[in-house]
């Protein structure tokens, strides 16, 4: 039963309503369709604030909303409730390819209208949708004669939490593209933080204040003020303005997701719903898949990029990746390097790119001929060494190219400080620019694997294209980087942080755990915990990694061979952020079910119960281990296999070693 109407409009009056009243404070309110979730509106003093409380308890004290402009004043302030509509909504829409395929949008709307009680007499609208799993909100500022172009300099959204929460957090503007290590302090410690921002509260129910459809934008950050007070804070272009527009105009959706558990915020589809629906009518050219690539030996040295004498991306050797590939059931082979402009320092001078030129010693006609009669996709790398204005020059024909030569995925790369030399990624040139990437690649049939990218926000339910981004310290950082690799926390925090934005090119896959470049750099896990990987993390693009030499006739490998890259449904039977997580999943194309477990550095035992898999069915399960010595340090191969016959009304014990995990596959004995 709903503790509220469907929609309290215009209660909490002293006076009569009246919009032209200076001293009149008008409330209105929505509740999400359980009636549990409460959004209340109001104006004090002529400032407009928004709160939110799920059953009696504060989850967001009262907020300002508005903007400040350049040379034009604050919208926000003065300003008087005029109305509103509301109205409930509810479908079940279907995604192409995903986490889960048929996703429940079902919402109570909320239009605020707003304007000011003196001249200019601008018009603002608010639009909040209340959801039983939290609330987007975003801002209207419609076609009128008092507001035409402007520019933002400051968005006034506060996020005010009632106590001190605690937070994963990873810092803005100080780390590049996202690729840092999240913290967990309590939100009084916090820097300026990027989001999505993972909240647990004093009675251990979670939030995740991100954005939905970045569209045409700055990318949203948090300025902390005070103790608890949160602050949006857009990233800036080079001249310090957030935000160029036009009426009308629409933000992005703020969002937070509120649940009772760490896996209620990764099952939540809230930012998907809050997004478009697809603009592409057909997609059955989209297709989700695994691949291997000329890479990890690139970034563990032992190929280049460039030519030379350990060239990676020949003719040659990229047909031996396909005959791997098509060997393995994989879809597509990536190769680095294959294109001129790599002989320059490529993150500063990127304009030498050319992203139809081949190297003399690759014939893309040969490479691309031998891939399709191998039913294997070549995939395009385009590193752009941020130089944004280059790839657009060439991006049509680029496209087309690859179109008359069955390339089907593209994965784009933006190592630079700056893009162009000037805009930071997550500006609104930087969100410009990716869109238009993703809907040029949409008209010529090409999927994207975005790595430096803007945060994702879910459009990849409006471009099913945009497969997968990186905007994650991905495991790439295992070849190379100098304070060792990811600790084996990582991934158990990705999954409710980065994670909850979209699907995360991470590239797990790693075999070979010794790093001949850097020794005390490597992959800090277990062999099953690599394997795990492939549950936990969710991305439509897999990779394996590793080089082939390093999967041949390993038993492990049958695992990333078999577990699939789109589901029917996932749960998150058990987890705690930092500690743990298991993921299991229901593949899209049978009735199987993968389960993925996962540890930080401690050992663990946990308990695996089985009640998802179907009643009175027995299932065999495949077991991925780790062997009784296995540890992510001293001894990270060891690994085993075995075999039993489990039923939904049992439990397992699954026990990970430390920095390890499991993989199993079930599946239905006929
Ligand atoms: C960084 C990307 O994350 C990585 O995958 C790629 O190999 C290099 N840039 C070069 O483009």
């Amino acid at each position: 039963m709903k503790a509220l109407p469907l929609l309290i409009a215009g209660i909490v009056v002293p006076l009569l309503f009246s919009c032209q009243s200076a001293t009149v404070s008008v409330n209105k309110k929505a509740a999400s369709p359980d009636g549990k979730i409460i959004i209340s509106v109001e104006t004090r003093k002529g400032k407009v604030y928004y709160s939110v409380q799920k059953g009696d308890k504060v989850l967001i004290g009262k907020s300002r909303l508005g903007f400040r402009f350049q040379n034009i004043p604050e919208l926000g302030d003065h300003v008087a409730i005029t109305g509103s509509e509301s109205r409930t909504f509810n479908e079940t829409w279907e995604q192409p390819w995903g986490e889960r395929r048929l996703i429940e949008n079902k919402y109570d709307e909320l239009t605020v209208h707003l304007k000011e009680k003196k001249d200019p007499k601008r018009e603002l609208n608010l639009v909040f949708r209340v959801y039983n799993d939290g609330f987007g909100f975003r801002y209207e500022i419609p076609r009128q004669a008092n507001i035409d172009s402007f520019r933002i300099m400051d968005e006034l959204t506060e996020f005010v939490l009632p106590e001190i929460y605690d937070a994963w957090w990873i810092p803005a503007y100080k780390e590049r593209f996202y690729e840092s290590l999240y913290r967990h302090t309590p939100i009084n410690q916090m820097d300026t933080v990027c989001t999505p921002l993972a909240l647990e509260t004093k009675e251990g129910h979670f939030l995740a204040i991100h954005e939905a459809n970045l569209t045409d934008y700055a990318a949203m950050n948090l300025v902390r003020y005070d103790s608890t007070r949160l602050k949006c804070d857009l990233t800036p272009w080079s001249t310090g303005v957030r935000v160029i527009g036009k009426t009308p105009f629409v933000t992005p959706w703020r969002t937070v997701i509120v649940a009772d558990s760490p896996g209620d915020l990764i099952t939540s589809y809230l930012i998907l719903n809050l997004n478009e629906p697809s603009k592409i009518p057909d997609v059955s050219w989209i297709k989700p898949g695994k691949y291997i690539g000329i890479w990890w030996g690139i970034h563990q040295g032992l190929y280049t990029w460039s030519q030379g004498p350990r060239h990676g991306a020949t003719t040659a050797n990229t047909k031996k990746y396909i005959d791997f590939a098509a060997a393995s059931g994989f879809d597509g082979v990536l190769a680095e390097g294959w294109n001129r402009g790599w002989d320059v320092n490529w993150t500063v001078y990127g304009d030498s790119f050319s992203f139809t030129k081949p190297y003399p010693d690759f014939s893309l006609e040969e490479v691309t001929r031998y891939a399709e009669a191998k039913k294997v996709s070549f995939i395009g790398h385009n590193e752009t060494g941020g130089a944004v204005t280059n790839y657009e020059h060439q991006l049509e024909a680029a496209f087309g190219l690859y179109q008359r030569l069955g390339i089907k995925i593209v994965k784009t790369g933006y190592v630079s400080n700056l893009l162009d030399g000037k805009e930071r990624h997550s500006s609104q040139y930087g969100v410009r620019h990716y869109r238009k990437v993703v809907e040029t690649a949409a008209r010529y049939h090409i999927m994207v694997d975005v790595h430096e990218s803007v945060m994702p926000t879910g459009l990849q339910r409006t471009y099913p294209n945009l497969m997968t981004q990186e905007s994650v310290r991905g495991q790439e950082y295992d070849a190379w980087s100098t304070d060792g690799g990811n600790p084996p926390d990582h991934t158990t925090i990705i999954p409710f942080t980065r994670g909850l934005a979209g699907p995360m090119d991470f590239t797990p896959g790693t075999f070979n755990f010794k790093n001949h470049l850097l020794p005390q750099t490597r992959v800090r896990t277990t062999l099953a915990k690599q394997l795990a990987l492939y549950v936990v993390i969710y991305s439509p693009l897999q990779m394996a990694s590793d080089m082939p030499d390093n999967y041949r006739n390993k038993k492990a490998f049958d695992f990333i061979k078999m577990v699939p890259v789109n589901w029917e449904e996932t749960r998150i039977p058990d987890a705690a952020i930092g500690d743990y997580v298991i993921t299991a999943r229901k593949d899209r194309a049978s009735d199987d079910w993968f389960v993925g477990a996962v540890t930080d550095e401690n050992r663990r035992e946990l308990v695996l119960d089985l009640s998802f898999l179907m009643p009175d069915k027995s299932y065999r399960a495949q077991i991925f281990k780790d062997g009784d010595k296995a540890d992510w340090e001293s001894n990270p191969t060891d690994i085993s296999y075995a075999e039993t016959t489990v039923d939904a009304s049992q439990k397992m014990s699954l026990i990970l070693a430390p920095g390890g995990g499991q993989a199993i596959r079930f599946t239905p004995v006929k």
